[in-house]
């Protein structure tokens, strides 16, 4: 979910509907606004999309103080009863809230026995609470302590008190909340995208802290009610780069910009000579472990995949790839040395987090690769890889993944580089060459499209194979085109598919088959004959200078090792037509969020 609120001069409407509308690649089954006027609060909720809650808003809804939320539902359905804000019983309090309260069903049998429960959600807990508090302590900072001290799990949360026309109230415990900072005015937000075009000075809350904002006046404090004081930071993010421009889509707008997102990195990256520009203390750091162990989820996930053959076979380092909700509750015996890197576009996943908090607590090295760089993982881990990929808005990561892959072949040859391991290729003149493949196979949408007609329009699953680093790189093809199009797809490793998984092909499955690694080519097209005996339709995708008569179509030829970064990109374009036949929403997926801060 989204949380956004305002306290100035201006209409906060406004402002509040542009803050959830970058919000909303948190969630978007329905939305929220509350404004706090003269006549008291005004709310206005939907079951559905923001422009959806915009059509509905009253245009005399006018106030300078108020709150807004875009909801990816966790208890209870998306519904405008279960839409935020909620108010308290008696009307005085109104709250938004992200994230999900553990010991919800233990404080409403201890406190809210005798209150009447309009939604499902956790949130109206906390806010029947706050109004259970207030009648026994009389004093809203006070209240509202209270409450947040009673809470378990996470929130980000801001409230609006119909009594008081010039503060919002906010907390936070792993979930993220930042406020920014204006002349005369402060907002509140999830995300620095959402309230950018306001300000670029930020204060982040910390977990288990609470502030009592007004148009002037910010005061931090912890549970305890002790002051504290923090300086804020700018945040470095042009607006014109969360604009879509002349595209239809974000997708394909962060599908095109995977070249320069990578000759960006270079760039960023270039250290004098063949060096790289990375904190020495991480090279240190990364060669003194024994072990690596890197935990992601999603795409990301994927990134982490191809990344382990980055990081042993170019830095010469073992390293375990392991999804993050699962490592927490299921963790493997760890190595002596053990260094952990996360990889996470937005830097805010609960499942990542959760494990950053428990590595960090056993005392091992962390570091963080993210797109954003001020971001929860990236500020708590010890050290930081940003991305520089620029704002990835559509929810099915590209430019991150791609982003991701480069950063991790640029670490892994920096490691190796700087243990004195020989590098078989020029690294930074083989990565000008793939930037220089993204963009010609980004040239070929028209080819894609046909392919995607052909292959796509008339199936219910997919299937997509490959050995080896394309076995990581189909399982990423296959979510790109599960999550977009709802295609039921599945990425397998091309040896295995006839361990069972075979019998699902029939006449015209759709079976995509990577094949841009030498060692296995033979074994590969072997597996494609397998299903093409069983009746599949099959699309090979090979490297040029090495197709077979017969192939799909082939990617520029790039050094192998390199090649998922390129293989990819034939498969984010045939999602996003697939998706576009299908009258799918691209951007916004249904049941899916982009960030989600939730375990
Ligand atoms: C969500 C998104 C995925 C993303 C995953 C991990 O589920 O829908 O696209 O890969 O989170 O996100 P992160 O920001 O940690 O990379």
């Amino acid at each position: 979910c989204g949380i956004v609120g305002y306290v100035g001069q201006n209409n906060a409407k406004d402002i509040l509907l542009e803050g959830l509308k970058r919000l909303e690649y948190r969630g978007y089954d329905s939305a929220g606004i509350a404004i706090r006027n003269a006549d008291g609060i005004q709310m206005t909720k939907v079951k559905g999309r923001v422009a959806e809650l915009e059509n509905r808003l009253q245009p005399n809804m006018v106030g300078t103080l108020g709150i807004g939320h875009t909801r990816w539902a966790t208890h209870g359905e998306p519904s405008i009863i279960n839409a935020h804000p909620h108010f308290s019983q008696n009307g005085r309090f109104c709250m938004v809230h992200n994230g999900v309260i553990e010991n919800y069903s233990q404080l409403k049998n201890e406190y809210l026995s005798g209150t009447s429960l309009i939604s499902k959600t956790d949130t109206e807990i906390i806010v029947q609470l706050m109004e259970k508090m207030y009648e026994k302590l009389n004093d809203v900072e006070e209240a509202f302590r209270e409450t947040m001290r009673l809470l378990n799990g996470s929130y980000a949360i801001a409230m609006i008190d119909a009594e008081d026309m010039s503060n919002l109230y906010v907390s936070k415990n792993k979930s993220p909340l930042l406020i920014g900072v204006g002349d005369g005015f402060h907002v509140v937000t999830s995300d620095a995208i959402a309230t950018i075009k306001e300000t670029n000075r930020y204060v982040d809350i910390q977990d288990k802290e609470i502030a009592f904002i007004s148009s002037d006046r910010v005061a931090i404090k912890k549970l305890n009610g002790e002051s504290i004081e923090r300086t804020g930071f700018e945040v470095e993010l042009d607006s014109s780069e969360i604009e879509k421009g002349s595209y239809a889509h974000y997708m394909l707008k962060e599908i095109d910009e995977q070249p320069i997102v990578i000759r960006r990195i270079l760039e960023k990256y270039q250290g004098e000579n063949e060096d790289i520009l990375i904190d020495p203390n991480i090279r240190i750091g990364m060669n003194q472990a024994d072990r690596i162990y890197i935990i992601a989820a999603g795409t990301s996930y994927h990134a982490g995949l191809v990344g382990k053959g980055y990081l042993e076979k170019l830095a010469g380092i073992p390293t375990e790839v392991h999804i993050a909700s699962e490592f927490n509750y299921n963790m493997p015996l760890l190595s002596e040395n053990p260094f952990f890197l996360f990889i996470s576009q937005s830097g805010e996943t609960a499942d990542s987090r959760a494990v950053l908090v428990q590595i960090k607590r056993m005392g091992f090295p962390t570091m963080t690769i993210t797109n954003v760089p001020g971001s929860t993982l990236s500020r708590e881990a010890d050290f930081t890889l940003p991305l520089y990929a620029g704002p990835e808005i559509a929810v099915a990561s590209t430019k991150a993944y791609t982003a991701q892959l480069a950063v991790l072949a640029l670490l892994a040859a920096d490691i190796a580089i700087y243990k004195g391991l020989k590098l078989d290729f020029n690294f930074k003149q083989e990565m000008a060459i793939v930037a220089n493949a993204i963009e010609t196979l980004c040239d070929q949408k028209d080819r894609f499209r046909e392919l995607s007609q052909e292959y796509f329009t008339n199936t219910r699953n997919a299937f997509f194979i490959g050995r080896s680093a394309d076995y990581y790189v189909a399982m990423e093809g296959a979510l790109k085109l599960k999550e977009i199009s709802y295609i039921q797809a599945e990425g397998f490793a091309g040896g295995e598919l006839k361990h069972g998984t075979i019998a699902l092909i029939e006449d015209g499955t759709p079976v995509i088959a990577l094949v841009t690694q030498n060692n296995v080519d033979g074994l590969i097209r072997g597996n494609v004959q397998e299903v093409v005996a069983r009746g599949a339709h099959p699309m090979v995708i090979s490297i040029e200078g090495q197709e077979e008569k017969g192939d799909t179509c082939t990617i520029p030829a790039v050094h192998e090792i390199l090649s998922p970064l390129v293989s990819v990109v034939p498969l984010q374009l045939l999602a996003y037509y697939a998706a576009l036949q299908r009258n799918c929403d691209v951007d916004k997926p249904r049941n899916l969020a982009k960030s989600v801060t939730v375990e």
